[in-house]
């Protein structure tokens, strides 16, 4: 028989339990920050069943045997290593290196030249994905090297994760990593939506990748990385499976490992050297470091890995580390400075966030100057004041980050930053919502945010306008050149006054007209984000393209407020369909959408709008590839390589007898020549912009082969 009636004593220790649960959870899944080991978690959650067992009432919706922090309680399935996976011993100098190299020869044997591959070490978290003859079967993540998490429906949602490879059967290592640019476009759409920020790359990846559910995995850009195979025979010593090929026999080296991943269709790092000697090491170490700022992932080092696999097999590994590879680690990038002011941004949503200013200083080979402070709240519980000696850290390399002030050298007269009540630009008085971190500027003519906004209208996620930027944008503005976005396209009847204002020459306006003209053509998505719409950044409006299909069905849902429909697509929730008609609730926004885009009685726009049905019907470059040359003036390399692709083809850099079609602008030479040689269809670019502006026409008759002649 149940006990029916919990005394209040049980009451508050199963709150207590569920609450500690919860926030544990939290840590785990949400920030990927595991607080407590999992034997730990266990036994909390097993005494909160026990609990509910007893007194089935306390089970409610709420507690964490239902739901864990938003995701069922359940964790990962397990999954086995038959090879460890083991973690690389870390170097911190040269006389590191030194003494691992001597270390290697020693065991080894081997007096004459040793070669090392050397490769960036990703700043991620490594992966293992099994393949059975061709097929991927499983995929897990490293854990704690013996036993990892089953991850296999999150890795079949990275896109460069081949899903087949030839006949191979094996396990392919890697690291799974966020590109800096895809994890600042996750957390701007993380800040719009009031979520909490990642605070690198490295978490993001984790955090994406260690979802229960994998249509969150699948909505995050992640990128693998493969460094590593795992033959069969090697699992074959470790467990009792047998499998057919052995792929990796026949690879001697690591080098050959890298060149047989790429052949078989995984990424590979394209910063990998061999070395013979030390000082040749040394100069690559630092050469990267040097690029480290600039690339697309974070790297925290460079791996040194014996070359010749049965050297490695020779040396074999202590019970934590191969004794084949190190890794030499970048010095860590931390910087102190002064907070020389807080100034209250205002954004072009109208939120404010507080923002340090800081005395310059070099992290990692980049100046840093600013910081920001998030948000009213963090400031305050982070109490950052104006005078502060603070330690900065590049948060995974992109964002600097103020850690914490040096409280021992603050000055006794130094009080806390007071937040501002009115916004500092048009000095409307801010609205402080209640359960919003946002504090917010609503007066809709405020300056701050109209420049914002067309800030982000040229930037690259949206119209992506070459050479226009926020130094560019806030000239402009300032001289009353453009005041709304639709400006910027009709910027060619302000060329006699742009060429006489100081620092413009002709050139330089001619290359603006040139580069905004080759911009008025813009995909769907592209155009939704531009907007600037509260909530819509880029993954929301590739959602909402997906769902209207095309401009006009956009702009009838505007027009008429219906933002509401946007709620059958998953991913879309309420308060984004109410942001969507508060946005077009204002006459000026649905007036400039009408502009920009074309009217409901199909007056022309400025702008030409690819729909997504279009693009998505036609097929019409599929599998083909493309050229371009000479001199394209309607439109960017960029925009074109974008469309070309979405049509379902490849841009290429040089012509060759597989060359589908060769679009020439002005001077085109040598490609245009071999082309004609080749026989192979020249087009202008005129011809190509109709083409796929035409969705249905140059489907049909390309496909033909009829659309070109
Ligand atoms: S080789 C014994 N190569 O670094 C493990 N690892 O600290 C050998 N990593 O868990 C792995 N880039 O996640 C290797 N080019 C690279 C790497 C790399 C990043 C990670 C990997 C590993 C960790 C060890």
């Amino acid at each position: 028989m149940k006990n029916l009636v919990a005394n209040t004593d049980i009451r508050d220790r199963h709150a207590e339990l569920a609450q500690r649960l919860n926030s544990y959870s939290k840590q785990y899944y949400i920030f990927d920050n595991p607080s407590i080991s999992d034997a730990e978690y266990d036994a909390i959650y097993n005494e909160l069943l026990a609990l509910e067992k007893e007194f089935p009432q306390l089970q409610s919706k709420e507690s964490p045997s239902q739901k864990v922090g938003g995701v069922d309680a359940k964790r990962f399935k397990k999954a086995i290593h038959t090879v460890p996976m083991l973690s690389l011993e870390n170097a911190y100098s040269e006389t590191d290196i030194s003494d691992f190299i001597e270390r290697v020869r020693k065991i080894s044997g081997i007096e004459g030249v040793i070669e090392f591959v050397l490769e960036p070490k990703l700043d991620g978290l490594s992966a293992s994905i099994l393949y059975k003859e061709g097929e991927l079967v499983s995929a897990a993540t490293r854990g704690d090297g013996f036993i990892g998490e089953d991850v296999t429906q999150n890795i079949l949602t990275i896109g460069n994760v081949p899903k087949k490879v030839m006949n191979f059967s094996g396990e392919v290592r890697g690291e799974v990593v966020m590109q800096k640019a895809d994890f600042l476009e996750l957390n701007e759409q993380r800040r719009l939506n009031g979520e909490k920020l990642f605070a690198n790359p490295r978490n993001a990846a984790a955090g994406s990748l260690r979802q229960l559910d994998p249509a969150i995995t699948a909505s995050r850009k992640l990128t693998f990385f493969a460094y590593s195979i795992i033959a069969d025979s090697q699992m074959r010593e470790n467990s009792r499976s047998t499998t057919v090929s052995d792929f990796s026999i026949t690879l001697s080296t690591q080098l050959a490992v890298l060149q047989a991943l790429q052949d078989l269709g995984f990424a590979v790092s394209d910063k990998v050297v061999v070395c013979k000697d030390q000082s040749e090491a040394f100069e690559f170490y630092k050469k990267i470091e040097k690029q480290r700022a600039e690339l697309e992932y974070d790297i925290d080092g460079i791996v040194y890995k014996v070359n010749d696999l049965s050297i490695q097999r020779k040396l074999g590994s202590s019970a934590k580390f191969p004794r084949h590879s190190i890794a030499y680690k970048f010095s860590a990038e931390k910087a102190q400075s002064m907070v020389l002011d807080i100034v209250a941004q205002v954004g072009r949503t109208g939120n404010i966030t507080p923002v340090a200013e800081l005395a310059p200083v070099s992290i990692g080979g980049v100046v840093v100057s600013r910081a920001t402070l998030h948000n009213k709240d963090e400031l305050a519980r982070r109490d950052i004041r104006v005078g502060d000696r603070v330690v900065l850290q590049r948060a995974g390399d992109v964002i600097p980050q103020i850690m914490y002030p040096i409280l021992e050298e603050r000055s006794s007269g130094s009080i806390p930053f007071c937040f501002p009540t009115t916004c500092p630009c048009c000095g409307s008085v801010l609205l402080e919502e209640k359960d919003e971190a946002a504090i917010k500027c609503i007066n809709i003519n405020c300056e701050a945010q109209l420049v914002e906004k067309l800030i982000h209208f040229v930037s690259r996620q949206a119209f992506n306008i070459d050479g226009l930027g926020e130094r560019g944008i806030r000239f402009l503005y300032e001289k009353g050149v453009i005041k709304s976005s639709s400006d910027i396209f009709r910027i060619e009847k302000q060329r006699g006054f742009l060429e006489s204002v100081d620092g413009w020459g002709k050139q330089s306006v001619e290359n603006l007209v040139k580069s905004i003209n080759a911009a008025r053509m813009i995909t769907l998505d592209r155009f939704i984000y531009a907007l600037g719409i509260p909530r819509i950044g880029t993954a929301m409006s590739k959602l909402i393209a997906n769902f209207f299909k095309s401009y006009n069905n956009f702009l009838e849902s505007a027009a008429n407020r219906r933002g509401d429909e946007l709620c059958q697509v998953k991913g879309v929730g309420v308060s984004v369909a109410n942001d969507f008609n508060r946005f077009f609730a204002n006459e000026s926004n649905l007036k400039i959408t009408r502009e920009l885009g074309g009217d409901e009685n199909g007056a022309k726009g400025i702008v030409t709008i690819i729909d997504v049905e279009s693009t998505e019907k036609k097929g019409l470059f599929s599998g083909q590839s493309i050229v371009f040359t000479g001199s394209i003036e309607k439109f960017s390399r960029d925009a074109a390589k974008e469309f070309v692709e979405r049509f379902g083809g490849k841009a290429a850099s040089s012509v060759s007898a597989k060359t589908f079609l060769v679009v020439a602008g002005k001077n085109a030479g040598q490609k245009l020549d071999q082309a004609r040689k080749l026989g192979i269809r020249v087009i202008s670019e005129e011809d190509f912009l109709e083409i796929i502006g035409d969705a249905d026409r140059g489907f049909s008759d390309a496909k033909n082969g009829l659309a070109f002649e």
